[in-house]
């Protein structure tokens, strides 16, 4: 595999090397959006509208990314989302992936439904950790989860708001993927057809404990079981619950998929310390803008009292650059990291950072910035006084 990951130089060559390894449904579940992937598609596009203005003559000959962000030094302004499916593109992929992460010396966020328990991941991955939090119907047990994290050491949560009723992925109804995991016929013949994997990731489950479980979830239920309805993300979660998480957790907290900026605002009142600015990665609402173009005006509401993070569509080290020139604190990189997990594990990882740490470091030296705190809007092309759009055509 090692021999593979020579030849893959950017994200894109990192994909289509997970593409082959993963059996389709699983694949799909990483890679596809909702709907029509109108979303999904516009994330991208939105990274590639933004142009860099460079800067000529700087002495660009020591570039540093290190950076701060909640009072932690990291190595490079991003961190690595969660993604609940790490532990099934690889066998244990979140402690593999949180392995990168600390050695890295960028945040891991672990999900609320993942394969590796929040205790595991400290215990064996450790580094900068942060949890992802599902508020759940039976709110005592969500409670739980975030005591749990806190005596483990986790530094930060993050609070997914883009989710309050289920999204809408047809190709899982095809494919017959969907959770919990049922063997449907085509789900039978898919993974038949990829016996690396099932010997690989799954086989090592079935030898290591049998079928793998939601670990961090009370109970732990086996990914074909279908988890109790008190564990159901509520639909009637809200602004109240965010105030009631700010009093209980006493680390960091993050809003994660704010997409306008009165909500913005509300969650800047509740006390939290960032907002990540998200659409799911296109995986929720087709019809949601891309967070990259919602960034400025986010920045302009709240950038002054919170740290503003953003996700969805970053696939180049320039795709980081422009957001944190826009004024963003950090990334969060959901798929890239992820396609390397499933690739080779820990190394495939710790090859995507490295690409995408190259590639920032390239961006850096074209544009002449030879440290983070040179990033400002007057390098992206189509910002007027530094936070006005010069025209629609910006954004169209
Ligand atoms: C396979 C997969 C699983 C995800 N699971 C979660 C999750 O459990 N909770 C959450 O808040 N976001 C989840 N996300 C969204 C990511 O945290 C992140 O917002 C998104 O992937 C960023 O877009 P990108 O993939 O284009 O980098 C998931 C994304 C993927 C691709």
């Amino acid at each position: 595999m090692g021999n593979l990951l020579a030849n893959a130089y950017n994200i894109e060559d990192v994909r289509r090397l997970a593409r082959a390894k993963l059996p389709k449904g699983i694949y799909e579940s990483i890679e596809r959006g909702t709907e029509d992937e109108a979303a999904l598609a516009n994330n991208l596009a939105g990274f590639q509208r933004l142009c860099l203005n460079p800067r000529v003559f700087v002495d660009v000959s020591d570039i540093s990314l290190a950076t701060e962000l909640f009072g932690q030094r990291i190595s490079m302004p991003l961190a690595i989302a969660p993604t609940g499916s790490a532990g099934l593109v690889w066998f244990r992929g979140e402690v593999e992936l949180a392995k990168a992460a600390a050695a890295f010396n960028v945040p891991f966020t672990l999900a609320t439904r993942s394969l590796s328990s929040i205790e595991t991941i400290a215990d064996e991955a450790g580094g900068n950790l942060w949890l992802q939090l599902y508020v759940w119907r039976d709110r005592s047990l969500s409670y739980q989860l975030i005591d749990r994290a806190n005596a483990a050491g986790f530094k930060a949560l993050l609070v997914t708001a883009d989710t309050p009723v289920p999204p809408n992925r047809e190709y899982n109804l095809r494919n017959g993927y969907g959770l919990p995991f049922k063997a449907s016929r085509a789900a039978y013949t898919d993974i038949c057809l990829h016996p690396l994997w099932l010997a690989r990731v799954m086989g090592r489950y079935m030898l290591n404990g049998g079928m793998p479980r939601f670990e961090t979830l009370p109970g732990r239920p086996k990914i074909t079981e279908a988890t109790d309805a008190s564990m159901a993300t509520s639909a009637s979660v809200n602004w109240d619950d965010i105030r009631e998480l700010r009093r209980r957790w006493p680390g960091v907290l993050m809003v994660k998929g704010i997409l306008r900026a009165d909500d913005a605002r509300k969650a800047a009142a509740c006390g939290v310390d960032a907002v990540v600015v998200s659409n799911h990665g296109g995986r929720n609402l087709d019809s949601s803008r891309a967070p990259i173009d919602v960034l400025p005006e986010i920045l302009d509401a709240v950038g002054a009292r919170v740290k503003v993070l953003v996700d969805s569509g970053v696939r180049r080290g320039s795709d980081v650059v422009k957001a944190v020139a826009l004024g963003a604190s950090a990334v969060l990189s959901g798929r890239p990291t992820l396609y390397g997990t499933a690739v080779a594990g820990r190394a495939g990882a710790l090859h995507v950072l490295n690409i995408l740490q190259r590639e920032m470091t390239n961006t850096m030296g074209m544009i002449g910035c030879p440290a983070i705190r040179d990033l400002d809007r007057d390098l992206l092309h189509g910002l007027k006084g530094g936070t006005v759009l010069e025209s629609a055509s910006f954004l169209a």
